[in-house]
């Protein structure tokens, strides 16, 4: 998030709108966006928004307004999708478990390519869209078989993952997909992992499955795009940073003069640095000499440090003068009962209880693998746009939480 709001501006907000709360900044998802479009200039491509990353509405709504496509990965983010009012034609499908009512809803949808991830999904898409008299357009996701260099949880394009098809067995799956009438050949696609930081695995990955095209071609199968997945970083802590421009080029090059359309599927490096968590510091404690601020967000508001051990930066909003007499090392908690229910660990700052602290750049995959574990309901969503503050989501009270099982007590 762009340091245009100062921290009385953030205060003012988090007193309104209460804590702990996910804000989104409208004219830095802008620009994210934008760096992607300018990069590809008039070169014929599609970008996909990875939903999975934050997919609140009005975000989605945002995008859509600006052209977007959409990567989605169930028919929840397809039904998500639709609402937001985008164009189900730019919509491609990833995934390794569709099931026979998803690829239904998505066929009558008519949207843009299934990206398939096995033999058993290419047979079961070609029986559905028979019985629906729909012709299936597809691509197959290709596990290159790389090194992305990320955290293991979020690397998908080694052979040991459970992602997409071998190169070896590729070639024979698209002379079957030829012959099966109910499939029509678009392209060819690949997904290696998230928060990359070197380009290197996509040149690697781009090389094979662009030898893998011209195989093809050779045998008169010839597709019409290339989807490179997304996975570029974020800036969280000290990274370098893959330029979305290089990395477009990069592919523009490789792909020279053949006549492919290019689509990616960015998701953090769109919404990430647009987004914060806002917490109020509980109360503050020391157990042996350790300090800790309990806030009022949890994992199960955030947890990316809880399952990726993943490192985000913890500002003071109220402090911000941080006086370093005053500082301590903090390790700052939820209330859950987790020893994992942490947000940041070592922290050194100045706090005390009523505090507000924000947890920068966590606008991907915050809300979006938000729980309602230790029944707290979830985090209210505001979006600055235009110099306004506009709740897109209400928090959820705690009876909402329970609503599904009222009706089933014992009477
Ligand atoms: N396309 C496919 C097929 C994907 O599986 C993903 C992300 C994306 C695109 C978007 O990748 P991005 O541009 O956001 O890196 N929860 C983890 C990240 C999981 C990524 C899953 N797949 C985290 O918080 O770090």
């Amino acid at each position: 998030m762009k340091d245009t709001m100062n921290n009385v501006e953030l205060t003012q907000i988090a007193q309104t709108f209460q804590t702990p709360l996910y804000l989104y900044d409208a004219a830095q998802i802008e620009a994210n966006y934008r760096a992607y479009a300018k990069g590809f200039g008039d070169y014929p491509h599609l970008i996909c928004y990875a939903v999975k990353a934050n997919s609140n509405l009005s975000i989605l709504q945002l995008l859509a307004k600006m052209g977007s496509g959409f990567d989605i990965v169930s028919q929840g983010e397809l039904k998500r999708v639709l609402a937001a009012g985008g164009d189900p034609k730019k919509v491609v499908y990833s995934g390794v478990g569709k099931r026979r009512e998803d690829l239904i809803f998505a066929l009558k949808t008519g949207i843009a390519c299934f990206n398939i991830e096995s033999i058993a999904e290419i047979h079961l898409l070609n029986e559905v869209a028979t019985e629906l008299n729909i012709k299936a357009p597809v691509s197959l996701r290709i596990n290159p078989n790389v090194d992305a260099k990320t955290h293991p949880y979020i690397s998908t394009g080694l052979k040991e993952n459970k992602f997409g098809i071998r190169m070896e067995e590729a070639f024979e799956l698209y002379q079957m997909m030829a012959t099966m009438p109910s499939l029509m050949i678009e392209g060819m696609d690949f997904h290696i992992g998230s928060q990359l930081t070197e380009i290197s695995p996509y040149a690697e990955a781009l090389d094979l499955t662009l030898a893998l095209i011209d195989r093809l071609a050779d045998a008169g199968i010839t597709l019409k795009h290339l989807d490179m997945g997304g996975g570029l970083g974020i800036q969280y802590e000290d990274e370098t940073l893959i330029d979305p421009a290089d990395w477009i080029a990069l592919a523009i090059e490789k792909i020279g003069a053949r006549s492919l359309k290019l689509v990616i599927e960015p998701g953090r490096s769109i919404v990430g640095n647009a987004g914060m968590l806002i917490t109020e510091v509980i109360l503050t404690k020391e157990n042996e000499g350790k300090h800790f601020a309990v806030v009022d967000a949890a994992m199960n508001d955030l947890i990316r440090p809880a399952l990726y051990d993943a490192w985000m930066e913890i500002r003071n909003l109220s402090d911000t003068v941080q006086n370093t007499a005053d500082m301590k090392s903090y390790d700052i908690v939820g209330p859950i009962c987790e020893t994992g229910d942490f947000l940041g660990k070592n922290r050194m700052l100045a706090l005390k209880a009523g505090d507000y602290l924000m947890v920068k750049d966590a606008g991907a995959y915050g809300f979006a693998m938000a729980s309602n574990y230790n029944s707290r309901g979830r985090a209210a969503e505001v979006l600055l746009q235009d110099g306004k503050a506009r709740l897109i989501r209400t928090r959820e009270t705690e009876e909402s939480l329970f609503e599904l099982e009222v009706a089933h007590l014992v009477k």
